[in-house]
């Protein structure tokens, strides 16, 4: 019993929450191989410090993307290898619930069924990403209540309105916190004819990105080659310039939040209406999002505590109900996918 898991595939980070100890793997969902051997050399925090810094004998790569498993037989070595550190014997043959983005295809969700199952997996469950965000930031599910919740993560931005466990409106963009750095790189490319690498471009979204110019101040440094030179250069970005490359996909996730509220039945947008909307993944800490989406809705809009956390929290606590084939049962009884 003590072993069943959950597991959170991002496309950024993959966590693992073991039942009755909490989140014990928060780590890169990347993997480092030998192009020549064809072997994997490193697989999360250790492969990801060599990204951009390779030779051409490696390749670091990111095995999903956009939500969903591109690379299966890496994505399954990096799952088998966090799992070896969590789980020291297959003997009980754990259970798993792990979340996917809510729109994947079924054979993208089979895809991650088999790798879990692969890795040593009896039984794997599937929760939908918002509902596990939901759940994660405290919200009772299982109520007949509206609830909003956004998960900005890395690949894909999964919004629902929750009510009696299920969903009733949804949405997966993949307009999320790649698409931000990828639009940093453009940017200091046009603008200072700079070109810099995904980890500059995600560190200067985190130190100083923004939404709304003036929320955060200062001013980050960006280094990178010069586009005219071919040289080493460098480039005092100020916090007031990102919302010009960060604008337009905040602005694409705002057409979506707007979509879903149109597609919500009255009663529910009442309750949303007195409740607001949480935001959760990592994304939800960019600065000034929460106010840009209360300014367009009208709405109350609450970051949810520990936000990168709330998926992995929220399938750990479905754990329970691996087994359970009841629902909309009082208490947290998430309506899961079981395989
Ligand atoms: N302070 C911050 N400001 C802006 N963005 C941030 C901040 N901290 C983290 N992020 C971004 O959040 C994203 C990671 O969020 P999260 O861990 O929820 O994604 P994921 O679960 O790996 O991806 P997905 O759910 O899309 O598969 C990254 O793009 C990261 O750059
Ligand atoms: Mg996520």
């Amino acid at each position: 019993m003590g072993l069943d898991l959950a597991i959170d595939l991002g496309t950024s980070r993959t966590r693992i929450y073991l039942r009755n100890k909490g989140k014990l793997i928060d780590e890169p969902s990347v993997v480092t191989l030998d192009n020549e051997t064809d072997s994997i050399i490193a697989v999360g925090e250790d492969a990801y410090k060599m990204l951009g810094r390779t030779s051409s004998r490696y390749s670091v790569i990111f095995p999903l993307s956009g939500g969903v498993i591109s690379d299966l037989a890496l994505v399954e070595a990096m799952i088998s290898y966090f799992l070896r550190n969590v789980v020291s014997s297959r003997i009980g043959m754990p259970k798993a619930v792990a979340c996917v983005p809510g729109e994947i295809t079924d054979v993208e969700k089979r895809a991650v069924v088999n790798v879990i199952s692969c890795a040593g997996i009896r039984r794997v469950c599937l929760l939908e990403e918002p509902v596990a965000a939901a759940i994660g930031a405290g919200i009772d599910i299982s109520s007949p209540h509206g609830a909003f919740v956004v998960d900005i993560g890395a690949g894909t931005t999964d919004m629902a309105v929750i009510s009696l466990s299920g969903i009733a409106v949804s949405r997966s963009v993949k307009q999320a916190g790649n698409v931000m750095d990828d639009e940093i790189i453009k940017y200091v490319k046009q603008r200072y004819n700079l070109l810099i690498g995904k980890r500059m471009a995600e560190e200067a979204k985190i130190n100083i990105g923004c939404v709304i110019p003036g929320v955060v101040s200062g001013k980050y440094r960006i280094k990178g080659r010069n586009l005219v030179t071919g040289m080493p250069a460098w480039a005092d970005i100020d916090a007031r310039e990102m919302s010009e490359p960060l604008g337009e996909v905040a602005a694409a996730i705002l057409d979506q939040i707007e979509d879903v509220l149109e597609e919500t039945p009255p009663e529910l947008i009442g309750d949303i209406h007195s409740d607001g909307i949480i935001l959760t993944g990592g994304g939800a800490q960019l600065a000034g999002f929460d106010k840009l989406i209360s300014r367009k809705t009208k709405l109350k809009v609450r970051i949810a505590e520990n936000p990168s956390d709330c998926v992995i929290t929220g399938c750990g606590e479905a754990i329970p109900y691996i087994d359970s084939r009841k629902k909309n049962q009082s208490g947290i009884n998430p309506i899961m996918e079981r395989y």
